[in-house]
């Protein structure tokens, strides 16, 4: 792998998805090699070629299949890299499985995945995509929250059930459980604590988010669109990371 100029090698988790492809381009624009993950494809029917024809991939791009539910399977994308972005996360706000299912997935998958960042002694720091649904669902009641807030799952559980429910919990249980993880192993883990993330795609399905962005102006009604509710919610909200960058 590599070649002149070659940075070192990063992982990156979720690289079909509409953030990790555009995360596995730009790392490539730097010159980075990047380990992608893709989840298991038995009849390699899936067509990659949105990340495989990028500039640089044929060079710098290995793809690897990995599943949260096997959180070992990250093992072999991990090994070498100096830095991980775990960005994988199923995006489903009609809650078509159980909230408990969603959260298990999802803490057992990141835990996984920061073990093998541990074991690995060439990973120096892990990035976690975290989101706004795990800050600012609570009653604190402030106009403007940050990074010190964080969703009050008991609130979302008793209070709210909203379309939301299960996604905020997972994203809010996870991301203490990574850091839980993080500060008893001496990890260095950041936390991106995206809002809604919309714009152009690279990846062949288009995002929910930006689905839902597009949907006022073309009529569509989406449950993601309806507020939860209007005693929630920052009027103002900057995106910042948890931890030192
Ligand atoms: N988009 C936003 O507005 C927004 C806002 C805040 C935070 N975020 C966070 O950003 C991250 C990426 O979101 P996105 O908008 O890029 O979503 P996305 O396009 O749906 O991408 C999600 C990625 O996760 C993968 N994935 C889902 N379930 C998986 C599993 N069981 N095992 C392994 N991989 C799995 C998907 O693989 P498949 O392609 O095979 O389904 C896909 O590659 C998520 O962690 C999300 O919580 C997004």
């Amino acid at each position: 792998m590599g070649g002149s100029g070659d940075k070192g090698a990063v992982c990156v988790t979720g690289g079909t998805g509409y953030v990790g492809s555009w995360l596995i381009k730009v790392l490539l624009e730097h010159g980075y090699s990047v380990h992608a993950t893709v989840r298991p494809d038995p009849d390699n029917k899936r067509d990659l070629s949105f990340l495989t024809s990028l500039p640089g991939a044929d060079e710098r791009l290995q793809i690897f299949r990995a599943d949260l539910n096997h959180p070992e399977s990250f093992d072999a994308a991990i090994h070498g890299c100096k830095g991980v972005l775990h960005v994988a996360a199923p995006m489903d706000f009609e809650d078509n499985e159980p909230e408990a299912v969603v959260t298990q997935r999802a803490i057992d998958g990141a835990l996984g995945i920061l073990k093998a960042c541990s074991r690995s002694e060439t990973v120096k720091r892990v990035i976690y995509t975290s989101s706004i649904s795990a800050v600012y669902l609570n009653k604190s009641n402030v106009e403007m929250m940050d990074e010190s807030h964080w969703t009050d799952v008991d609130y979302v559980r008793s209070e709210l059930n909203s379309y939301i429910s299960s996604y905020a919990i997972s994203k809010t249980l996870t991301e203490k459980a990574a850091f839980e993880f993080a500060n008893e192993h001496g990890l260095d883990l950041v936390s991106i604590i995206p809002p809604m993330v919309v714009g152009p795609f690279i990846c062949p399905k288009m995002q929910g988010s930006t689905r839902a962005a597009l949907a006022p102006i073309f009529g569509v009604t989406l449950r993601v669109l309806s507020a939860p509710s209007n005693e929630v919610g920052p009027s103002t909200y900057t995106s910042r990371e948890r931890g030192q960058v």
